[in-house]
């Protein structure tokens, strides 16, 4: 047990930052009562102040991060029994949408550095039914996009950025959202910008965002007429009011962020910690904050997570197993064959960078983290 100098406040929660901007453009969506993406005009203004901010023509609103991968797979066209290959470190949200369109998730490994995509293991996974590449921004850190982008051209497939935890994120100077043939964000309460539930996708091709439009909405085109298959996966009003002034303060936020993970990295250095960092040609957003504890510690980390949790630090594990360990992708086929993810799950700690922490709270989590860490490593 800490001192009280060095002790959290018991129930700490964080979550978004608002100010009286959202309140104001909030209330006067419900005044209006023009709530939808027909009757109001917010989401088209927020559709193309989202796709102008990171450098894209087009960007197709939805109501979830999930919304945007699936709508962005359904538009690329992959069905029953195409491959698409999707690293086993994610978030289920990456790779339920395969499964929604009966095609088959094929998960490689990631690099030992970024916990992005392995663009030798995504080489090696490619086979004839290979459709698409589904890259993750894991933590906010692009994807190594230029050397997926090119085998993706090599072998005639589609590219697919999940940039749902990297909104502003930087690859080789560039923001993502035209980097991929479709990038997809989330703008879910924790994301780095939120509408509360929330998604786009943002696109360079036309043919495929006419595509994501039409499935977003019940694959209308006409009134009446209805070409194919879609969803219901519109965006409200209320949602583009909070996204319209949200993204006028994204870079604020994004430097907060990068700032509370400045803060982790200045009091975790001086242990044997694998902290995370960025390759050389990116700009990550680090929308949360992940280390791995040395190895002789991996059997101990879930006992290292609740003491951290018994001193109050608002700690997680993201990812603790890979995604193939769950159930739901027992019909799959293994060896799985993902060694690096496998170690990455057994040592990786989460600690926020939500903009709403206070730097003196995020100072303290540093701290009492390095405190605890080093109990165990003596
Ligand atoms: C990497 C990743 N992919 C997909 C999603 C799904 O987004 P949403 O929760 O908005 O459906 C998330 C968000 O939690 C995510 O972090």
């Amino acid at each position: 047990m800490k001192s009280d100098s060095k002790r959290l406040p018991e129930g700490l929660r964080f979550g978004p930052l608002f100010d009286e901007a959202e309140v104001e453009m909030v209330s006067e969506v419900v005044r209006t009562g023009r709530l939808t993406q027909f009757s109001s005009d917010l989401v088209n203004e927020f559709e193309r102040a989202f796709a102008a901010y990171v450098g894209a023509p087009a960007g197709i609103a939805v109501n979830s991060g999930t919304a945007a991968l699936h709508t962005a797979l359904a538009a690329a066209g992959i069905g029953t029994g195409d491959e698409v290959i999707v690293p086993a470190f994610t978030f289920i949200g990456t790779v339920g949408p395969i499964l929604q369109q009966q095609a088959v998730p094929v998960f490689a490994d990631i690099d030992p550095q970024t916990f992005c995509l392995s663009v030798e293991d995504t080489a090696r996974k490619l086979t004839s039914k290979t459709k698409a590449i589904l890259a993750v921004d894991m933590f906010g850190h692009p994807a190594d996009l230029d050397p997926l982008r090119e085998l993706a051209a090599e072998h005639d497939l589609v590219l697919i950025e999940d940039a749902c935890q990297a909104h502003g994120a930087k690859y080789k100077g560039v923001r993502v959202g035209n980097l991929a043939d479709l990038t997809c964000y989330s703008f879910y309460e924790s994301k780095n910008m939120t509408t509360g539930e929330g998604g786009i996708i943002t696109t360079g091709n036309e043919r495929l965002a006419k595509l994501c439009r039409t499935i977003r909405h019940q694959g209308e085109e006409n009134w009446g007429i209805i070409k194919r298959l879609g969803f219901n996966y519109r965006m409200g009003a209320l949602q583009a009011a909070l996204g319209v002034v949200q993204l006028k303060k994204l870079d604020k936020f994004n430097e907060m962020r990068r700032e509370r993970a400045a803060i982790y990295t200045a009091a975790l250095s001086d242990l044997d910690l694998q902290l995370p960092g960025e390759s050389p040609d990116v700009w990550s957003v680090f929308h949360v904050y992940s280390f791995l504890l040395p190895n002789e510690l991996a059997g101990r980390r879930d006992e290292i997570v609740q003491r951290l949790r018994d001193e109050r630090v608002p700690v997680g594990v993201a990812y603790p197993r890979p995604l193939y360990a769950s159930p739901v992708f027992a019909s799959l086929e293994g060896p799985f064959d993902c060694p690096v993810t496998e170690d990455v799950c057994s040592r990786v700690i989460t600690l926020p960078t939500l903009q709403s922490i206070p730097v003196e709270t995020a100072e303290l989590i540093g701290e009492i983290t390095r405190d605890v860490v080093r109990e165990y490593m003596r």
